[in-house]
């Protein structure tokens, strides 16, 4: 048993091992050294293995990580974790500024400006000051309990400096330092293992571990920002967003130290403007500025739209652009046959990762942009996400730069090109061009189709490349024989697959017409072709006038389908799937739709929305049965206007439709998704 000596050196050495690792990692300003820490570490880990009574969960030595677990247990967000509605200029700022005002009926609104750290969100749960529970962020509502893996994180007290009775409940985000994140990726190359793409991949990587002793092998670093809910008491909590931060500061937490309290928006739009220019020399890369009103009070009387605080915007950087050079100009043949351009490029670094390659759509956009194999040309990524080549720099020229053609055959199957007259894109013309049917095989498996769980690209490629399947429909004949000593694959994932696969025989109708790949239908002209006609056969019997006698359906897509069902190739494999027993018709049930909340509705949409994107909403909108339609006329239901709205809004005010602001709309589609 433990005597009271050893009880008190215990103590002792948990509370100055805790403040060492504070000034160390969060101060960044130790005050012994390493060895002398490894020393006092040693001694509270001889004393708890001789002493097991005297272990704690909250103890030092508890950062190195314990048992992996076999799956991450689900946890039920106290409150959900919400996400932030954009700003891209200094207009939308001094926009949600006005609105702020506006709806609280002040006149004077002071923020806290903070860099928005890109790495990913954690909510921690402490009690009587002591961390118990440590969380992702998931869908918002539940996320993973990720406790043993971020005790591994040395910034993150175990214990606060202060003991705050009851509950607290904190929120920060997981990152990863540039510069740890390079040496990483080094690491992992010398080791032959994939690399991460970015800083935030690398984070979520590393602490969404289930051996929390790979997590505490990476170096991550928290910063927090927002304090959820306090237990404490009630005379003492903070009154606005830069007491949060300080009070979290004093509690052990490390706060971001360039956040900055501003008197208004212009002081914060200043702020932005200040790290568009600065946000390449932190150690950590910021995906932009996150703008809060200060005041606690009026962020709570504000309250949330569905997705977002109205009292919180995020400023969005403008996408960064590098210049780089074309070593040479491949192309790649996709699904439908198109033949894509793509710039091989000498690799820079942009926002975060390295590019190698940008996409060149297609030969239109390299005749305009003037693009030749050798120029110097400006990238950006576009959404800070795909690479595309923004422009050329002529005056870098040097005479020998090669210009572009695009190859008249496929550089897969070397069968004719052809593009069609109007078209951007030229396609291979090979019925059983590999590349092709590679993309259409994935899409055939992909979620939105056949949902064949398993199959997903690589393992296609293996197959094609293997010759093991010539079409989509060749899946239903697989044998555990024919997939046995694959590379990847053992007895236990051979059944899996055939297992996903004949499963997938029982789709309904509507999903199979997806994955066909027919050009021009997608899952939503899929559901309504396979209403119409109900049976595969009607649907390619029928004739243009009758296609085009659906709504929705076109001239283009009529076409298309027509098309598709003359080809012999596709007649086989229709007839191969027949043969397989997929559902060809659809069942009684499945056919008619339910109308749903907004069903017979139309909408159109003007001006620049704050909280979704054009499409975003527009999905929103056709997943409650309503109608988006781009003009508005005597039979539109609803114009729905964002900030700077077009003529639209005139000519709906005129002939009198009705008109909806964005908060209108939102508690629109709130009710009608109650509605369903
Ligand atoms: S406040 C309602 N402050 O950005 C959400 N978020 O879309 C309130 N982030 O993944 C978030 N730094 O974790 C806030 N200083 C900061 C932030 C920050 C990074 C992340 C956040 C979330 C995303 C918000």
């Amino acid at each position: 048993m433990a005597t009271e000596e050893i009880l008190k050196r215990v103590k002792w050495l948990r509370a100055e091992l805790d403040k060492h690792n504070f000034l160390y990692y969060v101060q960044d300003a130790p005050e012994i050294s390493d060895a002398e820490y490894d020393e006092l570490m040693q001694e509270l880990q001889r004393l708890e293995e001789d002493y097991p009574e005297v272990m704690a969960a909250d103890s030092p030595t508890q950062r190195v990580g314990g048992r992996p677990a076999a799956e991450f247990d689900t946890v039920t967000h106290a409150l959900p974790l919400l996400s932030l509605s954009n700003a891209y200029n200094e207009e939308d700022l001094r926009d949600f500024d006005r609105r702020i005002k506006r709806l609280a009926g002040v006149e004077h609104v002071d923020y806290v400006a903070e860099l928005k750290i890109d790495g990913l969100t954690v909510a921690l749960t402490y009690e009587d000051g002591v961390f118990v529970q440590g969380a992702t962020r998931g869908d918002g509502v539940q996320g993973e309990e990720i406790t043993a893996n971020i005790k591994t994180i040395r910034s993150i007290p175990l214990r606060l400096r202060q003991r705050i009775p009851g509950r607290l409940l904190v929120r920060g985000e997981v990152y990863m330092k540039s510069q740890d994140f390079e040496s990483l990726n080094n690491s992992r190359k010398n080791a032959g293992e994939a690399l991460f793409a970015n800083p935030r991949n690398a984070a979520a990587g590393s602490l969404r571990q289930l051996d929390p002793k790979i997590t505490a092998s990476r170096r991550l670093d928290a910063f927090f920002y927002d304090l959820v809910l306090w237990e404490g008491p009630n005379d003492t909590p903070p009154a606005g967003q830069w007491q949060v931060l300080q009070n979290l500061r004093e509690w052990g937490f490390k706060v971001n130290p360039h956040s900055q309290l501003c008197a208004d928006i212009e002081e914060a739009i200043e702020f932005c403007l200040k790290w568009t220019e600065n946000r390449y020399e932190l150690p950590y890369e910021i995906d932009g500025i996150v703008i809060k009103a200060n005041s606690l009070r009026l962020q709570e009387e504000l309250g949330a739209t569905a997705k977002a605080p109205r009292a919180k915007i995020a400023f969005k950087f403008p996408a960064q652009e590098v210049t780089t050079t074309v070593r040479k100009i491949e192309v790649n043949v996709g699904r439908t046959g198109a033949l894509t351009p793509l710039a091989i490029l000498e690799p820079v670094k942009v926002a975060g990762s390295t590019v190698g390659r940008a996409t060149l759509h297609n030969e239109d956009n390299i005749r305009d942009k003037e693009i030749m194999i050798g120029d110097t040309v400006v990238i950006r990524k576009a959404g800070d996400v795909i690479p595309e080549v923004v422009r050329v720099l002529k005056e870098k020229r040097t005479g020998k730069e090669q210009p572009f053609t695009m190859p008249s055959r496929c550089p897969v199957c070397q069968a004719s090109v052809y593009r069609e007259p109007g078209e951007a894109v030229a396609r291979c013309q090979g019925s059983a061009c590999p590349a092709q049917l590679k993309e259409r095989i994935i899409h055939f498996a992909s979620r939105d189709a056949m949902n064949i769980e398993g199959l997903g690209p690589a393992i296609v490629n293996l197959f094609v490349e293997k010759e093991i399947i010539k079409d989509p429909a060749d899946l239903y004949s697989l044998q555990f024989e024919d997939l046995i000593g694959l590379e990847r694959f053992g007895d236990k994932s051979v059944q899996n697959l055939l297992r996903a696969i004949a499963t997938s025989k029982e789709n309904p109708l509507p999903r199979l017409v997806f994955a066909l790949g027919i050009r021009h239908v997608g899952a939503e002209v899929a559901r309504k072709l396979v209403q119409h006609f109900r049976s595969l056969d009607a649907l390619f019997h029928a004739d243009q006038a009758e296609l085009v006698s659906i709504p929705e359906v076109g001239e283009a897509i009529a076409e298309s389908i027509i098309h598709y069902a003359r080809e012999e190739q596709n007649r086989v494999l229709i007839e191969k799937l027949r043969q397989a027993g997929l559902n060809f018709t659809l069942a009684e049930q499945d056919g008619e739709e339910k109308p749903r909340p907004l069903t017979g509705l139309t909408f159109v949409l003007t001006g620049t929305l704050n909280t979704f994107t054009r499409s975003e909403a527009e999905e929103l909108l056709r997943e409650l049965g309503a109608k988006p339609t781009s003009s508005v006329s005597k039979s539109t239901d609803y114009l729905v206007v964002g900030a700077d709205p077009g003529s639209k809004y005139e000519k709906a005010v005129k002939i009198g439709v009705q008109v909806l602001s964005e908060d209108q709309f939102q508690a629109l589609l709130e009710e009608a998704r109650e509605g369903e």
